[in-house]
């Protein structure tokens, strides 16, 4: 059995406050969603404020993005130690965000992966196509292209302690959504790539689905053999709104 997550992805949205009211929501929300592994990812400043009133009630916080860095003279960036230092359980890699705002290539998402693990956090590594790469067919080369240079990079077993998100740039933020089915094809041909690697892990590792999932379509996407639950990107940062996709997930 996989576990389903919900991840709420905050983006550089928010400040203390607005923060501490979703996570109080949040929090009383939680008793109900035990069957919901629920992750939240702030930004850097707040990652300790969210921990600490996050704390025994079984939701986890992650980071946006890492180095690739250990250490060392690397100017505004921040290592995996540091996020394990601070309780951190996991951290976005690859989103599509990083990919095509900040340049960040397949290879260096790879090293992101490993510097994470290495340092005992979850990667979730987030893969997908644009409007216009669906468009010429080429949904499969594209993702296959980014799973296939961390399996690479780190090899398969690596797999075992990872999430994968996948998010198709043109649902990100757009309201357009993946429907179900289109999903589906795109997790399950994800599943079918590792398990050419291994069954069992390609059984085992989550694959979520993200790109404006919302309270009312994330039944149907959760619904789907190969969806484990998803990133959520906008409706997170309204604690209802998440908390109902939350609720989405059957028990
Ligand atoms: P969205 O973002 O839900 O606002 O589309 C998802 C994401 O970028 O992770």
């Amino acid at each position: 059995m996989r576990p389903t997550i919900v991840a709420g992805n905050w983006k550089m949205h928010g400040s203390f406050a607005e923060n501490l009211d979703r996570l109080t929501a949040l929090v009383a929300a939680a008793p109900a969603l035990a069957h919901v592994q629920m992750i939240v990812f702030p930004t850097f400043p707040y990652l300790v404020s969210a921990r600490s009133a996050l704390a025994g009630c079984g939701i986890e916080v992650g980071a946006q993005t890492v180095s690739e860095y250990a250490q060392g003279a690397y100017t505004g960036e921040v290592s995996a130690q540091m996020l394990r230092d601070v309780q951190c359980s996991h951290v976005i890699v690859g989103h599509s965000e990083r990919r095509s705002l900040f340049a960040e290539s397949n290879a260096q998402v790879a090293a992101k992966f490993m510097a994470a693990q290495q340092a005992g956090l979850v990667p979730v590594l987030c893969v997908g196509e644009s409007l216009t790469e669906r468009e010429n067919g080429a949904t499969e080369a594209v993702v296959f292209a980014q799973l296939d240079a961390v399996i690479e990079a780190v090899g398969i077993g690596a797999f075992a302690r990872c999430i994968i998100a996948y998010e198709p740039v043109w649902a990100i933020g757009t309201g357009l959504t993946a429907t179900p089915e289109q999903a589906q094809a795109v997790h399950s041909a994800i599943r079918q790539r590792l398990a050419k690697h291994s069954e069992s892990i390609a059984q085992r590792v989550a694959i979520l689905y993200g790109g404006s999932v919302k309270p009312d379509n994330a039944s149907a996407l959760f619904a789907q053999a190969d969806i484990d639950g998803g990133l959520v990107g906008g409706a997170s940062l309204q604690a209802q709104d998440f908390i109902q996709i939350c609720s989405a997930v059957e028990k």
